[in-house]
């Protein structure tokens, strides 16, 4: 037996878990009709297979009808749920994995007009910023009703074959009890600590009654909300010796901070350019003080960081979440001594802020990740190994290099520059992004390891595509920086990603012109502010950066917000004139009825990227599809068989910013979508 301290095995209670990596509570917003239907089931599976040792499905899995599915939440309160969850559990224990649930109700932390369009309630008025729902105070009755709505959605979850039930206790309504912050009621359940840990106890009892000893029951709760006022660690530790001494749970999982507002999420669940395990020493202290069962999840995105936070005692079970949305098959993985095959988790966090947004969960870097219906993890070998030549080494060239590698295709790669990447090379530029580089530094490797050729500094022509015999071609080329928005003066003005590559240096009076509104607009404005520039960045839409997403705003923020920059919503920059040294900028709004002139030093334009295709047309004419792809087959994972030109030699496609401005994820995605089936 393997001696790795995150291969052993670990007894909870009366459940032995195969070893001491988990996926902790996540909801990914795949239920159909509040259900955990096939796609739910294939996601959770899939990481079950991949040797984790227990999953904990859904994410505040709602209890009650007034704690409404502000991001697609389970509804455990409904009875047909229970065949479903059944479904699961058998499919996840058949894989050898131990699977529960998070169960909880919101309170403020939703919205009035979801679901039923019931009234919020918490134990205070205050509006939790991130929602925006105004609560009603919670009433004795409500009380009541929930903590029986808890004990039965407990039932419903111990009857579908569940391993047990986790509580919700950071920023949803047990903890809105719990902090005095949120907790304006007098009598049982205001005041005191007693008073305001009563409803959790409340809730664990009736769970406990209805569900007996042979259940495992935990809570997930902030034992620091890191607030004036609010549960200090203090408070926190006695928080946590009083819910182990209550001998009605079986583990604490640990959480440092609050979620009321997006900053405060992010502390929580650190992305991209923040610092790793930034809670895990905290999590120690806990389970020191308690000396009993601990969990605990927050940006431990490789195995290194897990290994230590289990070799050192600091915890029981790591969580690895988003590792786990990014590669299912991690624990698989170490097993076999292939920890370098791992697709790294570069927090991206295209995950959470997709849910936060109304969408699904999707892995910026993994397009299987709740695809798992359609798209494979594992790509299957084809019948026929074929010649795949591939132009362009960003991330949709690499992904379908890697996948056509995967086939076993011989498979050759032309790129213009010195060294893969494209856009994401640049925009790993910022220190913030620099996680970024793993999305191709993974890539090559896997290629590399499938015997895939590279060409670099090679301007690649229809001659030297053609000259390869190709049975396929994919261009890859990527996009040039679309600027050309104005009525007049398009050749006054310059790119974001000038400013970001240093090919243009920053002005010092900047309009930043910004209507795709992604990452480049801020990287631009944050080097050139920090270079000591003073930058306005202006928008026609009704906020600014709208893809860049909420928790990804945050370290954005945090920076532009202390430098000179500000932001202008709902006007249109129209035109740019030359006066002597300055640039007169021609601004008008979508609204109508405004003409200002404002002046600058530079005007930077975001305005995505127009496809770098010229190839792609050169050698159209040449190839048996005339390019056409087909969108049912596509769709469907089948083989692409259009032909339209008898004397053509080669299939030819085109996927990512080579077809339109898009994102990282969305060319991931064309590419193998379309090469798993080449
Ligand atoms: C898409 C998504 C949804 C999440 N939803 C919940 C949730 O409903 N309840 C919860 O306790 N945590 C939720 N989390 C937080 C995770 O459980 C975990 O704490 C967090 O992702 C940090 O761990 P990681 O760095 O290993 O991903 C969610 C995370 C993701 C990525
Ligand atoms: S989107 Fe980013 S943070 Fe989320 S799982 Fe993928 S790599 Fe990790």
């Amino acid at each position: 037996m393997s001696n790795d301290p995150l291969l052993q095995p670990y007894q909870l209670k009366h459940l032995t878990l195969r070893n001491r990596i988990i996926v902790t509570a996540h909801e990914p917003a795949y239920p159909e009709d509040g259900l955990p239907k096939e796609r739910y089931r294939a996601y959770t599976v899939e990481r079950a297979k991949g040797g984790v040792a227990m999953t904990m499905t859904a994410g505040s899995a709602a209890v009650s009808k007034d704690s409404p599915p502000v991001f697609n939440n389970l509804l455990a309160y409904m009875d047909e749920i229970v065949p479903w969850i059944r479904e699961m559990t058998d499919a996840v224990h058949e894989e050898g994995a131990a699977i529960m649930i998070q169960l909880t109700h919101l309170g403020r932390r939703t919205r009035w007009d979801k679901g039923e369009w019931l009234p919020v309630v918490a134990p205070s008025h205050h509006r939790e910023a991130s929602h925006r729902a105004f609560p009603k105070k919670i009433e004795d009755w409500d009380i009541e009703r929930i903590i029986k709505d808890f004990a039965d959605a407990a039932e419903r979850m111990k009857a579908g074959g569940m391993d047990g039930v986790e509580l919700e206790a950071y920023g949803h309504l047990i903890d809105q009890f719990v902090s005095p912050l949120t907790n304006e009621l007098d009598g049982p359940y205001g005041g005191s600590l007693d008073n305001r840990m009563r409803f959790c106890f409340d809730v664990l009892k009736a769970i406990r009654a209805r569900v007996g000893d042979d259940f495992i029951l935990g809570v997930r709760y902030t034992a620091d909300e890191c607030l004036p006022g609010g549960t200090g660690k203090e408070e926190g530790l006695e928080i946590s010796k009083r819910l182990k001494q209550s001998g009605l749970i079986d583990y604490l999982n640990v959480i440092r901070g609050h979620i009321d507002t997006d900053a405060g999420l992010t502390d929580v669940i650190p992305i991209q350019g923040m610092a790793n395990s930034p809670h895990l020493d905290f999590a120690g202290e806990i389970r020191a003080a308690t000396n009993f069962p601990t969990f605990h999840a927050a940006k431990i995105p490789d195995v290194a960081t897990a290994r230590h936070a289990i070799a050192s005692g600091k915890v029981d079970m790591v969580g690895m979440t988003r590792a786990h949305m990014t590669d299912p098959h991690i624990v698989r993985k170490i097993i076999e001594k292939r920890e370098e095959d791992i697709r790294p988790c570069v927090g991206a966090n295209y995950c959470l802020d997709r849910i936060y947004q109304g969408g699904a969960a999707y892995c910026i870097h993994n397009a299987a990740t709740g695809r798992e219906l359609t798209m494979p993890h594992s790509i299957a070998k084809a019948d026929r190994r074929k010649k795949v030549v591939i132009i362009g080494a960003g991330p949709a060239g690499l992904e379908a290099a890697r996948v056509a590698g995967e086939r076993g295709h011989e498979v050759v790669v032309f790129e213009a520059a010195n060294d893969p990447g494209g856009q994401i090379r640049l925009t790993a530029q910022s220190e913030r992004r620099r996680e970024m580089i793993s999305i191709i530094d993974w890539r090559m490797s896997q290629c590399e390891k499938l015997g895939v050729t590279f060409h670099f500094n090679s301007w690649a022509e229809a001659d030297t595509v053609q000259a390869e015999n190709p049975d396929v071609v994919i261009i890859a080329t990527g996009g040039l920086p679309h600027t050309e928005v104005l009525s007049k003066g398009n050749e006054l003005v310059v790119s974001a990603w000038d400013i970001i590559s240093g090919d243009v240096k920053p002005g010092t009076n900047v309009l930043i012109f910004d209507d795709a509104g992604d990452h480049a607009g801020l990287q631009a404005a944050e080097f050139i502010a920090k270079a000591g520039g003073k930058v306005e960045i202006m928008t026609p839409d009704r906020s600014f950066a709208p893809e860049v997403m909420a928790m990804n705003l945050v370290p954005y923020m945090r920076s532009l917000q202390k430098l000179d920059v500000t932001f202008t919503v709902t006007y249109r920059l129209e035109a740019v004139e030359k006066s002597g040294n300055e640039l007169v900028a021609h601004v008008g709004s979508d609204y109508g009825g405004i003409a200002k002139q404002r002046t600058f030093d530079q005007i930077v334009i975001n305005h995505g990227t127009i496809p770098l295709d010229d190839l792609y047309f050169e050698l159209k004419p040449a190839s048996s599809n005339l390019g056409e792809v087909l969108h049912d087959q596509l769709i469907a994972g089948r083989p692409q068989t259009a032909w339209r030109n008898a004397d053509g030699k080669f299939q030819l496609f085109r996927i990512g910013d080579a077809v339109a401005a898009r994102n990282t994820h969305a060319a991931i995605y064309d590419a193998l979508r379309l090469v798993k089936d080449i």
